[in-house]
């Protein structure tokens, strides 16, 4: 007698921002109603698919790098499906096709139809779905979470952009905005707080332009933020991204009044340089940014504020530059991710500017912004020295299995002896000193 399969294994591995990570989870979710089960490596997979990110060029090379892997692994064995999803796949269509690797091209709207393109590479080893919709946002799917601690879930509120920056792909990639109905959101935080998890992220290109109306109901960002918040006091909220032209007072009021969403806000700004803000159609100033900072921190005077920012966009002159490294000096961001700019083809900026700093110039300016702001991360922990936390225990220390590491409500990871505490739990730490990276705390 054959022995009869039950599960095909599939293997997902995932880049790029965290909305890519969940949905990595709704794709499993919708794998899993098709008897497939996750496995841990390549070789066990039957299928292999890889979310992909498009946002730099250097994102997009260590993607072919994977595919050249998997390459190998299909060789020992001709029967492995390979897919590309995400943004990578909208991005270049039928262009990873010619890839002899791969099979089915999936843009992030077309997980629904996964199961079916699965099923025709039989007929045809080519597949491939990269509409884009104007509706989907897999608000009824429960994804099937694929994180190791089970303390942090995140949850996915909005689709695509409707802002056009003009070096930024992921209007592109993901389509138009779209914000998911908040009783399918709330629903999905009632699950991952009864399956113990203590810390939910609200995630969005655009946060701040949430907004649901239905009948009676007219739902803003603040207002669902509220319902989050609301289900459960010792359950953490935390939100990104939000976008300098959208935050609103309405947002930070209601941050202040209730203690579990976290004090913290990434706020990318991208530049300190008017005339590159204004090239980069953020549709904010400088000016306009610096209110924002006094008014977060007038309403919440220990939020955390990160950024993002870009070295080097088209044209950028050492002045644009000397205008970021003030601007991060007169913020003193807690922390900051920091690019130099990567043409992005069919962009607006790579349609009408010239990407005209050179390579060497780029990675200076970066060079120097990393530099500040290491010292602006140190000053930043070091005002807290002498602080007490309540920080969420979410794992080991990596140089000791004695000490735990958490966060606190800014974000920061604090390392301390363990103390018979566990992963998930809360504890009172007290900083003791830090270093730009991290705060080393004892136990209250
Ligand atoms: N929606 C968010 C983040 C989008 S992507 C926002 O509006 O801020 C994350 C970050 O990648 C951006 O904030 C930007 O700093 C960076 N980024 C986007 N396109 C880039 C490009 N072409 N080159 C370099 N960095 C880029
Ligand atoms: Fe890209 Fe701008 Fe949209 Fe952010 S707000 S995703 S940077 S277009
Ligand atoms: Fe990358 Fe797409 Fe996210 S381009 S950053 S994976 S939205």
């Amino acid at each position: 007698m054959t022995e009869i399969k039950k599960h095909s294994k599939v293997f997902i591995e995932t880049y790029g921002c965290q909305m890519n990570v969940s949905d990595s989870e709704v794709v499993l979710a919708i794998l899993s109603k098709e008897n497939y089960e996750l496995c841990e490596s390549i070789e066990e997979a039957d299928l292999v698919l890889i979310n992909t990110c498009a946002i730099r060029d250097n994102a997009e090379q260590r993607i072919l790098g994977r595919l050249d892997v998997f390459r190998l692994e299909k060789k020992k064995r001709p029967d492995l499906l390979v897919g590309v999803l995400g943004c990578m796949a909208e991005r270049l269509k039928e262009t990873l096709l010619e890839n002899p690797v791969v099979n089915i091209v999936a843009g992030p709207d077309a997980y629904r139809d996964l199961p079916r393109l699965i099923a025709s590479v039989k007929a045809d080893p080519k597949q491939i779905n990269t509409a884009l919709s104007h509706e989907e946002t897999y608000g009824d799917i429960s994804p099937v979470r694929m994180d190791k601690n089970g303390v942090s879930a995140f949850i996915s509120i909005m689709r695509g952009c409707n802002n056009v920056c003009s070096y930024c792909v992921v209007p592109y990639t993901r389509g138009a905005e779209r914000s998911r109905d908040p009783h399918s959101i709330v629903r999905e935080a009632c699950e991952v707080i009864e399956s113990g998890y203590k810390e939910i992220t609200l995630l969005g290109q655009n946060v701040d332009s949430y907004h649901w109306v239905d009948g009676e109901s007219d739902v803003d960002f603040p207002d669902l933020l509220e319902k989050v918040a609301l289900l459960n006091p010792r359950v953490r909220i935390r939100f990104s991204t939000s976008h300098p032209k959208d935050i609103s007072d309405k947002l930070l009021y209601t941050m202040a009044k209730y203690d579990n969403i976290c004090n913290h806000i990434h706020l990318p700004v991208q530049s300190g340089s008017n005339v590159m803000l204004e090239k980069m159609r953020r549709r904010h100033t400088r000016e306009w940014y610096l209110e924002r900072i006094a008014k977060i921190r007038e309403v919440m005077p220990d939020c955390a504020i990160s950024t993002d920012v870009i070295a080097g966009f088209c044209g950028e002159t050492e002045q644009d530059h000397q205008d970021t490294l003030s601007l991060f000096r007169e913020v003193g961001f807690d922390f900051a991710y920091m690019f130099y700019y990567s043409e992005r083809p069919g962009t607006m900026a790579a349609r009408h500017f010239k990407d005209d700093v050179p390579l060497e110039v780029k990675t200076e300016r970066l060079n120097q912004i990393i530099e500040l702001q290491n010292t602006l991360s140190l000053e930043s922990h070091k005002r807290d020295v002498g602080k007490t936390f309540e920080v969420l225990v979410d794992g080991y220390s990596k140089r000791s299995k004695a000490d735990l590491t958490g966060r606190t409500q800014q974000n920061k990871t604090c390392v301390f002896p363990a103390g018979g505490h566990s992963i998930g739990e809360y504890v009172t730490v007290k900083v003791k000193d830090c270093t730009s990276a991290t705060l080393l705390c004892e136990l209250l």
